[in-house]
């Protein structure tokens, strides 16, 4: 198993992916593949062999304004204030094998050398103790509640300092 670039050749496969693993968080496809063309040097493919087994979509965005579940982007912001994981998904049969380590330390890597400060995200799916053991930390920040809630109850925005590796 091994993480490598995502192409948009990977799409149909990103978004079978998304539909089994994110059952309560579903996107549509154009929502992703936005991504993906927005900033493909933030996206990335878990493949056994040929077959697609996990995936990461990550962009520069601005920090404290996660955007909506299942919004389109538009532009990826000039400046940028944070580097922000919108997803990292990983079908069952590949999950605490140290994947989800290495595509954040791989992501914590390129933020620096982006000059990012920072990384942040919407935890979801009780991932938070993930993230937790990642370096990233929960932060409240105030009238974010209602766009939190578009990801579900649980949803959390945590935040990682660069610098703190
Ligand atoms: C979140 C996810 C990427 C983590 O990948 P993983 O392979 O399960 O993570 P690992 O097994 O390498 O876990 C690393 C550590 O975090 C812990 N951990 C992972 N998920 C956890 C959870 N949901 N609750 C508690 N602890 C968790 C593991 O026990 C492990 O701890 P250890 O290092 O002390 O043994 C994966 O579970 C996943 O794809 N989940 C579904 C999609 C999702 O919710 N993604 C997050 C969106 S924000």
């Amino acid at each position: 198993m091994a993480w490598r670039p995502m192409t948009p050749q990977d799409l149909t496969q990103v978004q079978a992916l998304a539909d089994a693993i994110h059952v309560s968080h579903p996107e549509d496809p154009e929502v992703l593949a936005e991504r993906q063309r927005l900033y493909p040097k933030g996206c990335f493919m878990l493949v056994d062999d040929e077959r697609a087994i996990g995936y990461a979509l990550t962009h520069p965005w601005r920090f404290a304004e996660p955007p909506c579940l299942n919004r389109l982007l538009g532009a990826i912001p000039s400046p940028a204030t944070t580097y922000y994981i919108h997803d990292v998904a990983l079908l069952p049969a590949a999950r605490g094998k140290g994947y989800a380590a290495q595509i954040t330390s791989l992501l914590v890597g390129h933020a620096r050398k982006a000059g990012f400060d920072n990384l942040s995200l919407v935890a979801v799916n009780k991932s938070q103790v993930f993230w937790e053991k990642a370096g990233f930390r929960e932060v409240a920040v105030p009238g974010l509640g209602a766009k939190l809630a578009s990801y579900g109850p649980d949803a959390a925005l945590m935040v990682r300092d660069v610098a703190s590796l």
